[in-house]
């Protein structure tokens, strides 16, 4: 089989570190073994355009591999013009939107993902953009390096997280552990917003209360954070209208897809105060151009920004867990063998989960 990789290119970090495994040097450590059983394994990270290597390659690939952190975007003009023998597409991370869905059903193109891999990494990264933002951190450590010191000028933006009502949009695997990280912090209430409500067991031990409608969900937050995967459904809805619903001067921590939020109506109102800081790692576009609004803004007081690029999922530890997912994918893939069921986003035509959206 030729089985075609997109990857990020490691450059000196990669040779260094060998368990940087996402990289095209580190081909995800399943080179030699995908050799060794005959298959021909192509791997880049040149990913733009008719004339990249992934364009170049795709008529004739049987498998491809990807990753969300350095997107090869599976269009659907792609899927149905290009891509004549595709059988797989493998997304080696979580998060599967970077492949359109509705034409890899339309020509009954797998999707598989390793899912729950990097689902903790994303956990730990949201409380991390939590305690960054709500303490006025950037902004501090900014001035420590600057070489100033005016404690009140920080100060005067910085709070505790104990006492704040914190909700989840989307209530999954990582959703559901950013809840459980959060209570020992003593936030007044962790509410969630999800149209598949937690099994009554789980929310009441995650101290979870269910806020069915967006707009009501969003105006009792003092932090929102966002873990659904980007779909029809999800696409642009945090834009203008919807951020007016927010407390004015909420904190915002998106991990899961930067199209989720509207990149210009993000940048507005965090300038305008409405929202007191904006937390991510991912980007509408990736890698998100250099004048992208989201690297520089800033609140009325200087500070509300920690954007970084797209880690979050991608720690070592997480990089070896997908590496290996992804090889056990492949496994059974070869072997005939049924996958892991929670791995599995569509195949024969259909959604095999529930999380992209509500299909028949
Ligand atoms: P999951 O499938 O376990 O949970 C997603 C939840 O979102 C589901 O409960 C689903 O019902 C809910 N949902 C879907 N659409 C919704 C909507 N319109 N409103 C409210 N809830 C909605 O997925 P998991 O593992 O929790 O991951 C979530 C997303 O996080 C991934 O799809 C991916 O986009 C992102 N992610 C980001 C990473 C990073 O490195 N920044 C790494 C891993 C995941």
């Amino acid at each position: 089989m030729k089985i075609l990789c997109v990857l990020y290119k490691g450059g000196k970090s990669a040779l260094q570190e060998p368990r940087l495994l996402s990289t095209v040097e580190n081909s995800l450590g399943i080179g030699p073994w995908l050799k060794s059983l005959g298959h021909e394994y192509i791997v880049t990270d040149d990913k733009e355009g008719p004339n990249s290597v992934f364009q170049r390659e795709l008529p004739d690939t049987d498998v491809l591999i990807t990753t969300p952190f350095h997107p090869a975007y599976l269009t659907g003009d792609l899927i149905r013009n290009k891509a004549k023998k595709l059988k797989l597409a493998l997304t080696a991370g979580v998060g599967s939107d970077h492949v359109d869905l509705t034409a890899a059903n339309e020509k009954k193109i797998s999707v598989f993902e390793v899912t729950g891999s990097n689902v903790t990494s994303v956990a730990e990264h949201v409380v991390m953009e939590m305690l960054n933002l709500v303490r006025n951190f950037v902004a501090a450590h900014e001035m420590s390096e600057r070489g100033d010191w005016d404690v009140s000028a920080i100060a005067r933006n910085a709070y505790d997280i104990e006492g704040k009502t914190i909700g989840t949009l989307g209530a999954g695997r990582i959703g559901r552990l950013v809840l459980s990280r959060l209570r020992p912090f003593n936030p007044k209430e962790l509410l969630y917003y999800d149209y598949n409500p937690l099994p009554d067991d789980i929310a009441t031990e995650l101290g979870a209360r269910h806020v069915p409608d967006l707009p009501e969900f969003l105006g009792q937050c003092d932090v929102v954070t966002v873990n659904a995967p980007l779909h029809d459904g999800t696409r642009g809805l945090i834009n203008g209208a919807l951020l007016q619903h927010f407390k004015k001067g909420a904190w915002l921590v998106n991990t899961a897809r930067g199209a989720i939020c509207d990149r210009i109506s993000i940048a507005e109102a965090l300038e305008s105060g409405q929202l007191n800081g904006y937390a991510g790692d991912v980007w509408d576009v990736q890698p998100a151009p250099k004048d992208h609004p989201w690297r520089t803004m800033k609140n009325p007081l200087g500070g509300g920004n920690a954007m970084t690029p797209h880690y979050s999922g991608t720690t070592l530890d997480a990089q070896k867990r997908y590496a290996d997912g992804t090889r056990d994918i492949l496994e059974r893939w070869f072997q005939g063998e049924a996958q892991v069921p929670a791995n599995v986003i569509v195949s024969d035509g259909q959604y095999a989960t529930k999380s992209y959206g509500k299909h028949k």
